[in-house]
This record gives structure tokens, C-alpha cells and sequence, in this order.
């Protein structure tokens, strides 16, 4: 094993405005008790990269100015903190970049997703668009046997993608997937290896994304040419799909899930709303007596388990979804790529 390094340059939230991003120099983080110290392999670009690249308010009342972005990554264990015992040097890992205090009460009903005293590695805390990183010992899941490690920065969006999906009926269900950005394709190839028994594919007018739709598993796809409801109705024999999910973000697409859905059905939100106050068809979801559902992140540890099965099992067909793979020194062309949408994942490698 190559020695670390003191130093390191990376890619840093430096300037308060639009993009402001250099790429600067950092000690190398020494891990502290319980945690361990990853030399980056790859970390791909979330939706959440592209928020605080265009430093929307939201960025900037939770991203200090100075911080080292990135959260979807994986690696290799270079070093340990005192007491870790469950990993060794060596180990391939992803990160779970939800960072959880693992003693509230939403932590001890199994809810560390969402815990009390939480924040996100990346984000409130520096992350991964750099070669070295440290994080919490639990926080490091060794990737599934024979998996490429370049594939397993995709876990945490794909795991947005089960959680969201389980949240209501998959095996043998209708689902519709409303958003095809990489985690609606994720959803839609998710569904497909969980046994749904159809699939309607949701976008308004990324060609590219719906043709990549169709080719991971989608039965249907239909965009703004459409009357998206009544397609969706049509396609179930009137009814409804029996689990919407909604990755779009947009107000319109979160009524049609509410239309579109069968009486006593499940709609399943991972989306975030520029406006956080969508307007919601009410009647509709009581007199449907629907179910619905906001999704956070990943449960610690179900869904992962689930993905891992997934993965080991070769169900999921990364190499169509990972559609680019550049390298860390085209950062900002990345994000470029990543905001115009012609792409599914976009991932950086660092070798
Ligand atoms: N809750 C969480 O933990 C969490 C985590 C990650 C991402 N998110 C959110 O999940 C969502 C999905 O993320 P992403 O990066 O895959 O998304 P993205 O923004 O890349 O893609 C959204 C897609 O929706 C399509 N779209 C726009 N209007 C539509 C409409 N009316 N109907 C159907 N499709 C439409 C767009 O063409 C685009 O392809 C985002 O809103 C993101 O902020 C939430
Ligand atoms: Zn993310
Ligand atoms: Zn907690």
C-alpha cells in the first residue's frame, strides 16, 4: 500500500456565488476514535452537487463556505481510527453519508436515517471530492463481492431509489416512476429486478433519459407528448398503479401520482420542491384513501441489504446507468454535463 500523503488537493466550496468552486490544498484528515480514513476511488454527482454548484438558499444556510462537497463515493481503508475493530486496511467501501448519533430516540426505533442530531457527510461536513476522506467506521459498507469498485459510488442514490420503490407494493405491482434523472432510472431498473409486473416510465421531455428508460426495464414511457393520467390509467385497466413514486420535483407530476394511483394505493416522495408548498389534490388522496409517504435517504441497514442482494446478484444494470465516467479533474465539466441532463450517472474517478 502506497504511503499517505500529509497534503491533498481538492475540490472545495470556496467562493459565495454561482459554481465557486477551486480546487485547493487540505492536510490529509487524520481518522479520530471510531472512524477510518478512505482513499477515494470514485464519487459520482448527485442532485444535491448541482444545489450547491448553483448556490441556491438552501446551499447556502447548510454549506459552509470552505467545504470539501461530495457524498456518493467509495474507496479503499487506509487508516483507522483507535477502537475500530469491524474493518481492516484494504477494505473496498461506500458511504452512507447520512451521519447518525446512533442514541435518540428516531435512532433507537431504527430510524437513524432520520435522526434527531443528524447531518450529512458532504454537505455540513467535508465529503468526497477530494483523494482522502474520513468518516464514521459504521458509515463505511464493504461493497458486495465482485462488484467494480468504480460501480459503487451508485449505492446511495440507488438505495434513494429502493427505499423510495419499498415504500409500497413492488413484487408483482404496478409502479409508476414519475422523473427519470439517475434515480428515477435507478427505480425503474430496481423495480424490474424486484419482479413488478409492469413498469410506467415518467419524464417530460428528456428524450435521452426515457430511451435509457425503456432499455433498463420500463414497459412504458410517456412524457409531455401525453395525457401522462389517463396513459397511466389506461395501462391498468382503469385502476391505477398500485405504487407511484415521484423523483421529479415537479408540483405537476406530484398531482398526477395522486390521480394516477389505485384506490388504496401508495405514493412515495423522494422528490425535493423548489417550492416547498406544492399544491396537493386532498379530496383525491382521502377518497382514494391513499397512502403517502416522504422518503430520506436509506435505512440503516434494510435497504442496503436489499441493494447488496440486488447487486450480488447482477440484477442491476449499473453499466447502462452509469453513462459517463470522467475524471476528478473535470469537475466542473461534469457538473456541467450533470445540469443539461444528457447523461444518467456521471461519475469521477480518481486514478
Ligand atoms: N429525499 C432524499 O433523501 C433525496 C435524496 C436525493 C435526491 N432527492 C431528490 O430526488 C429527486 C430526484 O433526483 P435526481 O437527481 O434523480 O433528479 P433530476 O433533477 O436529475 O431529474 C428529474 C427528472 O424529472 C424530469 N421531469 C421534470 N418535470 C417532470 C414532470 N412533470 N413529470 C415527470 N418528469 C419530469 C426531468 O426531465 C428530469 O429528467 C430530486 O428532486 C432530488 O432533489 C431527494
Ligand atoms: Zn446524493
Ligand atoms: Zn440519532
Amino acid at each position: 500500500m502506497n504511503e499517505v500523503p500529509t497534503t491533498m488537493f481538492a475540490w472545495t466550496k470556496t467562493i459565495d456565488s454561482t459554481g465557486g468552486f477551486t480546487r485547493i490544498e487540505h492536510p490529509v484528515p487524520i481518522p479520530a476514535a471510531g472512524e477510518v480514513l478512505v482513499k477515494t476511488h470514485s464519487t459520482s454527482i448527485c442532485g444535491t452537487d448541482i444545489h450547491i454548484w448553483k448556490w441556491d438558499q438552501w446551499s447556502r444556510e447548510n454549506v459552509p463556505l470552505g467545504t470539501i462537497t461530495g457524498h456518493e463515493t467509495c474507496g479503499e481503508i487506509v487508516g483507522l481510527g483507535d477502537g475500530v475493530n469491524s474493518h481492516s486496511l484494504g477494505d473496498l467501501v461506500a458511504i452512507e453519508c447520512h451521519l447518525a448519533c446512533w442514541d435518540c430516540p428516531r435512532c433507537n426505533e431504527g430510524n437513524a436515517h432520520i435522526c434527531e442530531n443528524g447531518s450529512i457527510f458532504g454537505v455540513h461536513s467535508n465529503g468526497a471530492f477530494g483523494p482522502y476522506f474520513v468518516i464514521p467506521a459504521v458509515n463505511a459498507r464493504q461493497i458486495p463481492e465482485g462488484l467494480d469498485p468504480g460501480y459503487a459510488s451508485i449505492q446511495d442514490p440507488l438505495g434513494n431509489a429502493i427505499h423510495t420503490l419499498t415504500g409500497g407494493p413492488v413484487k408483482g405491482a404496478t409502479v409508476a416512476i414519475h422523473g427519470l434523472g439517475p434515480i428515477g432510472l435507478l427505480a425503474v431498473n430496481a423495480a424490474k429486478a424486484m419482479g413488478a409486473a409492469k413498469i410506467i416510465a415518467v419524464d417530460w421531455e428528456n428524450t435521452y433519459r426515457m430511451n435509457l428508460a425503456k432499455s433498463l426495464g420500463a414497459d412504458l414511457v410517456i412524457g409531455k407528448e401525453n395525457d401522462i393520467v389517463a396513459e397511466i390509467l389506461a395501462a391498468t385497466d382503469g385502476r391505477g398503479v398500485d405504487n407511484s413514486c415521484e423523483f421529479s420535483g415537479s408540483p405537476q407530476a406530484l398531482a398526477n401520482t395522486v390521480h394516477s394511483t389505485r384506490m388504496g394505493g401508495y405514493v412515495n416522495i423522494l422528490s425535493v420542491y423548489g417550492n416547498s408548498m406544492p399544491e396537493v389534490p386532498m379530496n383525491e388522496v382521502v377518497f382514494r384513501y391513499l397512502h403517502i409517504k416522504g422518503i430520506n435517504g436509506r435505512k440503516m441497514w434494510s435497504t442496503w441489504d436489499t441493494m447488496h442482494d440486488l447487486l450480488k446478484q447482477e440484477l442491476i444494470d449499473v453499466d447502462t446507468i452509469l453513462t459517463h465516467r470522467m475524471s476528478i479533474d473535470d469537475f466542473e465539466q461534469a457538473i456541467d454535463l450533470a445540469i443539461v441532463g444528457n447523461c444518467g450517472k456521471v461519475v469521477l474517478d480518481f486514478n
